[in-house]
C-alpha cells in the first residue's frame, strides 16, 4: 500500500520523489523503491522522520505495535502521523505518541497507485484544520477521499478497503461469462473491465441512482432483463451486501486486539 501511495503521489505531482524518505524492514526494499521511483532510502527511523511534515505508517497491522515505540522517539515537532493500517484505532497511536500528536487513520485502497483510489479518513482532535485540508488533498491526489467519524472506519474497510478484491472477482466472472458465451478471452477481458469502469464512472459523474441507470438500459423482455433475472434469483445483491458486512466485521475483530 505504501508503494501504491508513493507511485500515486509522484505521478500526481503532489510532491517530488526527493521529498519522500522511505524506511522498510530490509534495506533492499528501500533501495528498490529508490531505483524505481527515485525516493530517498532512510538509514534509520530518525533519518526517515527528520524534518517531516507527514509520517506515513504502512506496515502490516501485526507489525505496528513493535514499530510504534521507535516512531514515538523520532517524531519532529508539528509532524502529522498518517497510518494506513487496517483496524488499528486512533487510541492505540495516542497511547504511543500522546493525544496531542496529530494522528490520521486512513483506509486507502490499491487503485491509489493509478490515481483511482477511494480513501476513508478519520482524524484525532489534535489535527489542525489546515492540516486536515492537506491530508484530504494528499488522498484526493490519488483518487477520492471521504472524511468519516472513526466509528465508521471499519465500514470503510469493508466497502472500499476490501472492495477491489470484490470488484476483481466480479470482473473475472464477467470475463468468464464472455468466454462462455463465445468471445476470445483477451476481448472478453477488455470488454468486461471497461464495462465495469464505464458503469462506475456513470454513477459518479451523473449522480443518478444506480437503479435509475439500470432501468435506463433495461428494455422490457430484453437481454439485460434476462440477465438481471438470473442475478436476482441467485441473490447476487444480497451476497455482495453480506460480503461488505463480513469484511467490516472482520476489520472490527482484527482491531479488537489493539484496543
Ligand atoms: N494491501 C492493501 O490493499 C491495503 C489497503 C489498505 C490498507 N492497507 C494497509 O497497508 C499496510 C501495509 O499492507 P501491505 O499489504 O502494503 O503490506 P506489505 O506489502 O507487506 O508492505 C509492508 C511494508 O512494511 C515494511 N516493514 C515491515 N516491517 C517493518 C519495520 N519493522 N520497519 C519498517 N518497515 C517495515 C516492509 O518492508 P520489506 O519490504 O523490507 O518487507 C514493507 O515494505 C497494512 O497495515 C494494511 O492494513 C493495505
Amino acid at each position: 500500500m505504501g508503494t501504491a501511495l508513493i507511485h500515486g503521489w509522484i505521478a500526481a505531482g503532489i510532491t517530488s520523489a526527493s521529498h519522500i524518505r522511505v524506511l522498510t524492514a530490509s534495506p533492499a526494499s528501500a533501495h528498490a523503491l529508490h531505483d524505481h521511483y527515485g525516493v530517498v532510502p532512510a538509514t534509520d527511523i530518525s533519518d526517515a522522520t527528520a524534518g517531516a511534515d507527514f509520517i506515513v505508517l504502512a506496515v502490516k497491522p501485526f507489525v505496528m505495535p513493535s514499530v510504534l515505540p521507535n516512531v514515538a522517539d523520532a517524531i519532529p515537532a508539528n509532524a502529522t502521523i498518517i497510518s494506513v493500517a487496517a483496524g488499528i484505532p486512533i487510541s492505540t497511536y495516542e497511547a504511543a505518541f500522546g493525544s496531542e500528536t496529530p494522528i490520521v487513520r486512513a483506509m486507502p485502497n490499491t487503485p491509489a497507485g493509478i490515481q483511482k483510489g477511494a480513501t476513508g479518513i478519520a482524524f484525532n482532535n489534535a489535527v489542525p484544520h489546515e492540516k486536515r485540508e492537506t491530508v484530504v488533498e494528499l488522498f484526493n491526489a490519488v483518487g477520492i477521499t471521504e472524511v468519516v467519524p472513526e466509528s465508521q472506519m471499519d465500514a470503510v474497510n469493508g466497502l472500499s478497503g476490501s472492495g477491489p478484491g470484490f470488484a476483481f472477482t466480479l470482473i473475472e466472472a464477467m470475463i468468464d461469462g464472455g468466454v462462455l458465451a463465445g468471445l476470445p478471452r483477451p476481448i472478453a477481458r477488455r470488454l468486461a473491465a471497461q464495462t465495469m469502469l464505464g458503469a462506475a464512472q456513470l454513477v459518479l459523474e451523473t449522480n443518478h441512482h444506480p437503479g435509475q441507470l439500470r432501468d435506463m438500459v433495461t428494455t422490457p423482455a430484453g437481454t439485460t432483463m434476462a440477465g438481471l433475472d438470473v442475478l436476482e434469483n441467485r441473490a447476487v445483491r444480497a451476497a455482495i451486501m453480506d460480503a461488505v458486512l463480513a469484511a467490516k466485521q472482520r476489520s472490527t475483530e482484527l482491531g479488537e486486539q489493539y484496543r
